[in-house]
């Protein structure tokens, strides 16, 4: 009896300290305050949308309020004037989540909006009974939508960052953001992909607290993009325009053409395990361009510029890698035919300028790792600045749209 006792007095003690010690983890958790985290950051602007991004430390459900800024002095209480967007899909709200991803549509071309992001926290969801938490209410932030009627388009490139996000701080730390109306970080901008802290710590911090919450970044794949287990993750940070990695449109005088140039070496060699498909995505591409170079947003625009990570031609002898040769038989027909004025890459991490010559009829902007591109478009010429760190002017041109007619 008093053995059975004693298990008894055992058993409770372990109980109580299984709960107990249960509670204090709870607890824990409890008294982390509900933030945003990263971001949040602009994405895929068009003349009728965006898309917001941010991440939270917690699991949420989240909205955006935005407006167009005439009464930003009354803001939050705009009343009627105030728009709220979410996410849903097939009938469900986004929620329980901390990667925060929402397309605000229905804008007007060329305007601009004041927007902030709001997450509430979800501390219980079964399902009957969905407990909320605390809200975190992001700042005021400002974008523009794309507008093909402006008479003017800036923006930058940046390229082969590598994760150095000190590297692109430096780069941008003493330019001018006014009338930027996009930044391109131009492939490379990771070196593989195995933990989303890469993202965050390796460039999007950084992009955030100088420029990102009003202007937006496009991410151009580079063949270190595709590379590590979470390659194939991408989407969930840097989410592809139309569902694609390769795309065009138009801002200003400017038909923008983005193109996913691939890995560099050969779809069968050993270091890729059979895993990649890249030939065929970049005869997709070759089609697209062909139909692409018809549209009427193409022939519409003063300027045709071409944004890729892999150079078609480097002006260097010696070996050439297997996607560099492939593009530069696929689609460099197609640029020489269909008239582009501007192609600007990265990838051999040396800063080059050719100018058009027998092979290829239009000028390429090769970037180095420490410059900064600035372009800028009007209807009668674009120039383009390539900056060192300290801001200073290294080398720049000019091309007129009378000398290309
Ligand atoms: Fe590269």
């Amino acid at each position: 009896m008093k053995k059975r006792l004693q298990i008894y007095i055992t058993l409770f003690f372990l109980i109580f300290f299984f709960l107990f010690s249960g509670n204090m983890t709870g607890d824990e958790e409890e008294k982390e305050i509900l933030a945003i985290t990263h971001g949040p950051y602009l994405q895929n602007i068009t003349e009728n949308s965006a898309t917001i991004m941010w991440f939270t430390n917690k699991n949420c459900v989240s909205r955006i309020e935005y407006g167009t800024g005439e009464n930003l002095r009354t803001f939050p209480q705009w009343g009627s004037l105030v728009q709220t967007a979410f996410n849903s899909s097939f009938g469900l709200i986004e929620a329980n989540t901390k990667n925060h991803k929402i397309v605000i549509r229905d804008l007007e071309p060329g305007k601009s909006y004041r927007y902030r992001v709001i997450s509430k926290e979800i501390v219980q969801f079964k399902p009957y009974e969905v407990l909320f938490g605390s809200s975190v209410v992001g700042d005021i932030f400002t974008f523009k939508t794309l507008n093909s009627q402006q008479e003017f388009t800036s923006f930058y490139v940046v390229n082969d960052i590598h994760e150095d996000a000190a590297r692109l701080d430096t780069q941008i730390q003493s330019v001018s953001w006014d009338n930027i109306d996009m930044v391109f970080l131009n492939g490379d901008t990771l070196s593989h992909f195995e933990d989303e802290k890469q993202i965050f710590e390796g460039f999007l911090d950084v992009c955030v607290n100088k420029f990102a919450k009003n202007i937006p970044f496009i991410l151009t794949r580079g063949n270190h993009e595709t590379r590590g287990v979470m390659a194939r993750n991408l989407p969930d940070y840097v989410p592809p325009r139309d569902g694609r990695y390769f795309y065009s449109f138009n801002n200003g005088p400017a038909h923008f053409i983005v193109l996913d140039t691939g890995e560099d070496k050969a779809d069968t060699h050993p270091v890729y395990a059979g895993l990649v498909d890249f030939d065929r995505y970049r005869d997709l591409q070759a089609e697209w361009l062909k139909t692409n170079a018809k549209s009427e947003d193409f022939s519409n625009a003063s300027f045709q510029i071409v944004i890729c990570h892999i150079p078609l031609f480097t002006g260097r002898t010696g070996r050439i890698g297997h996607g560099e040769q492939y593009i530069k038989k696929l689609w460099g027909p197609i640029f020489n035919d269909s008239g582009i004025d501007l192609l600007i890459c990265g990838h051999t991490h040396r800063f080059a300028i050719l100018e058009a010559d027998e092979d290829h009829n239009y000028p390429i902007v090769i970037g180095g790792r420490d410059t900064l591109i600035k372009v800028h478009v009007s209807k009668s010429e674009f120039t383009v600045d390539v900056l060192e760190s300290d801001g200073q002017i290294r080398e720049s041109f000019s091309i007129s749209a009378d000398t290309l007619k």
